[in-house]
């Protein structure tokens, strides 16, 4: 299976943990296309960890029947109807994260339970894995046991960034992989993760992509990842670096109670636009990791510009156009568009200059014009 776009949808685990009900994810792939969220893209309706039962019933990973007392095979007809897609989970150690049983040893049999119930997505843990298991044989096994399946299923693979994960992970048929550890509702975490993909910026394979983690936006310091909230200036910033470096769009908010600001945030088709440009080109930085900017090539000749002020002070970004690609002699400047407001603005000499309060950012999609 080969997955083109960057994959975008929602998951259970930012906001409600381990309490997670058949009626909770119906409520909520519902409410994606009540409030317009599917029609911006998001198709995956992804439970998370919790959903089976302590132990596995004649060898087979089984729902837990007071959460999902329809099974998940119902569940995953109800959210086709309504034009989704169905992700599960499951763990490459001994147990999932939260204790319950994972598919170590067992991936060939659970990849096929997870086709027989109509599942498209899974997204594969990484812990209690036995110190002296490999962690990339594990995945790879997985891997071959979803092509193998009988069915299309993405596989999400979620290790944290440990283990050298980057070197390896895009061998495994990951067509996603967590580069970074769990993120939280606070600034602190959404900071971190931006400052920890600088690194590993050149590991990515054509369509493996580079998971920086559930999306906080809309959570307000509620849930299961709750922490201290963000302003909605760094919730604007969180989305926009997601967007820049081509990661997964999954949101983490109840999405069921979302209120307009966030679902403003989240639905801003020309960054998702960004997000998921078919070129899937690996992006550069300029600056430093205080004050990057991050620069990728579009398909088709564009490029797109994130101006990130990560500091906690006021910053004026400077750069040049030959920074850029455009050195003087070639008569060409850029033409800028705003992705939030959607002002243009063109640069009249050859710098081009931004000025960003604490935690703020903008991203730009640049068009090459004559001067
Ligand atoms: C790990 C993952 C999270 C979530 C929990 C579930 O921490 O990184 O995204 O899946 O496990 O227990």
């Amino acid at each position: 299976m080969r997955v083109e776009k960057t994959p975008m949808g929602w998951n259970s685990w930012n906001t409600f943990g381990q309490n997670i009900d058949e009626q909770l994810i119906r409520d909520s792939a519902d409410a994606l296309v009540r409030t317009g969220l599917k029609d911006a893209g998001y198709e995956y309706v992804v439970i998370d960890d919790c959903w089976s039962l302590r132990e596995r019933v004649n060898g087979k990973l089984t729902p837990d029947p007071k959460k999902f007392p329809s099974g998940m095979k119902a569940l995953a007809d109800y959210i086709h109807e309504k034009g989704l897609k169905f992700g599960m989970y499951s763990c490459a150690g001994t147990m999932t994260c939260a204790g319950y049983p994972s598919s170590m040893d067992c991936e060939f049999t659970d990849a096929r339970t997870f086709a027989d119930w109509d599942v498209d997505f899974l997204k594969y843990d990484y812990c209690y894995k036995p110190a002296e298991r490999r962690g990339y044989q594990l995945y790879r096994r997985m891997g071959l046991a979803l092509e193998n399946c009988g069915r299309d299923i993405l596989f999400s693979a979620c290790n944290w960034g440990t283990d050298n994960s980057h070197e390896w992970m895009g061998t495994t048929g990951a067509h996603m992989w967590r580069s970074t550890g769990d993120i939280f509702d606070g600034w602190k975490s959404v900071k971190q993760i931006i400052q920890q993909q600088i690194p590993i910026l050149s590991y990515r394979a054509a369509g493996c992509f580079n998971d920086m983690d559930m999306l906080v936006v809309g959570m307000k310091g509620k849930g299961n990842v709750g922490f201290t909230g963000c302003t909605e200036a760094e919730y604007r910033t969180h989305f926009n670096a997601w967007c820049m470096l081509q990661s997964p769009l999954m949101i983490g908010c109840d999405v069921r109670n979302i209120d307009q600001t966030s679902l403003n945030i989240l639905s801003n088709s020309a960054l998702i636009g960004i997000c998921r440009d078919a070129g899937n080109r690996q992006p550069y930085m300029l600056g430093n990791e205080e004050v990057p900017i991050f620069v990728r090539h579009l398909e088709g000749g564009n490029l797109a510009l994130g101006f990130f002020n990560l500091s906690d002070g006021d910053f004026s970004f400077r750069t040049t156009l030959d920074d850029l690609g455009l050195p003087a002699y070639t008569g060409k400047t850029l033409s800028l568009t705003d992705l939030e407001s959607g002002e243009t603005l063109r640069p009249t000499n050859a710098t081009l200059s931004i000025d960003l309060a604490p935690h703020a950012s903008k991203v730009f999609r640049a068009k090459v014009i004559d001067l």
